[in-house]
């Protein structure tokens, strides 16, 4: 029997725009305050990408420092994956966008659009191709404008959200585990909680469309925060035993960055309280990017060392959901 095929993240990066947005800042904005916003959200700041800043911008930017991180030529990828909810463009794909960035030429390029838990779903299925041979070295984005699409006279939603990019270099390299295997769900019956409703097919974009501001992102804020917890709880548990780890190995556990009350009742419920990786208070909920984002930061400052189990679990609009094992092995 020949030896067990894993696949590794074998690099890591993450670029947030330079532009800085306060809860101050927005006081100045909507009827909203920094106690609020902190209270209920634990966010203090978020970044805000300029206005010649696409998102593909801030996906190019975070995929090459990943790859510079992983000792990897842009032309050796052959195949990038951007998980996204504020593309570029319909089409052609932000995918498509970063190649032409960052020089990956002979790349195969596809956008994934699962909203918040886009990374994790991309990651998945960046892993299941190299693992079925279609690739050798893949690269996974999670990139987010979330500005473009934000009512910024809506202080219900324009408060809670950020831009910014993470990206992860994939390969198989022989490791023990590497990327194990993740739990992912669904339940479309719940899209209407947590959408931008026009602009589609279903209300394409017109004055009317336009006047009743569709284009942007709306949500039942109290459902979602109630449907992430349980769903974000449980794929963790479902995650653990799937791959038949124990709760007490995992080093840390980074969860989707939305809300830092989400996060401390998943925390309570699984008694991981002191493992989890928070940085929503800089970043805000930046969607797919996020666990990326905090994947990057937490790898840098030393939190997950070579030999390290770690579980990522995410929650998005869908609604969509899941968890996964990592063995980091750089
Ligand atoms: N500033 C000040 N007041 C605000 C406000 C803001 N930015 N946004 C809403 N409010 C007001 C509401 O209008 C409401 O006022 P009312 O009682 O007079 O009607 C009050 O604050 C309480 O609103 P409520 O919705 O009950 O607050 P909440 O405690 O549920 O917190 C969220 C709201 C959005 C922070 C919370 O529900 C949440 O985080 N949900 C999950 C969101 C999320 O993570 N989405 C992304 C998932 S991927």
């Amino acid at each position: 029997m020949g030896l067990k095929r894993t696949v590794s993240i074998i690099g890591t990066g993450s670029y947030v725009p330079e532009k800085v947005l306060t809860n101050h800042d927005l006081e100045e904005m909507v009827d909203t305050n920094d106690e609020w916003i902190f209270s209920r959200t634990g966010m203090r700041e978020r970044h805000i990408a300029a206005d010649d800043q696409a998102t593909s911008d801030l996906g190019a930017e975070a995929a090459k420092k990943a790859l510079a991180d992983a000792g990897v030529k842009a032309e050796e990828v052959d195949l990038i994956i951007v998980a996204t909810l504020s593309p570029d463009m319909f089409f052609p794909s932000t995918a498509c966008f970063v190649q032409e960035k960052i020089g990956a030429k002979n790349a195969f390029c596809y956008d994934l659009g699962a909203a918040c838990s886009g990374f994790l779903f991309a990651l998945e299925c960046g892993k299941n191709q190299i693992l079925a041979g279609a690739a050798k070295t893949v690269l996974v984005i999670g990139a987010e404008k979330m500005s473009a699409f934000l009512d910024w006279e809506d202080r219900t939603t324009c408060v809670l959200f950020g831009d910014g990019a993470g990206a992860v270099v994939l390969q198989s390299r022989g490791d023990e585990h590497g990327v194990m295997d993740a739990v992912m769900g669904s339940d479309g019956s719940l899209a209407d909680l947590l959408c931008t409703p026009g602009c589609g097919s279903r209300n394409p974009a017109s004055p009317a469309v336009l006047e009743q501001r569709m284009q942007y992102i709306t949500m039942q804020g109290r459902d979602v925060f109630k449907h992430a917890v349980s769903r974000m709880g449980k794929s963790v548990v479902l995650a653990l035993e799937k791959n038949q780890v124990s709760i007490d190995d995992i080093k840390c556990f980074i969860p989707h960055q939305a809300n830092s009350r989400i996060i401390d009742a998943i925390g309570r419920r699984l008694g991981i309280s002191d493992r989890i990786y928070l940085d929503v208070a800089k970043y805000a909920n930046t969607s797919s990017a996020a666990i990326a984002i905090a994947l990057d930061e937490a790898v840098n400052e030393g939190v997950i060392q070579k030999g390290d189990l770690f579980v990522m679990t995410v929650f998005g609009g869908g609604f969509t959901w899941g968890a996964n094992v990592v063995e980091w092995c750089k």
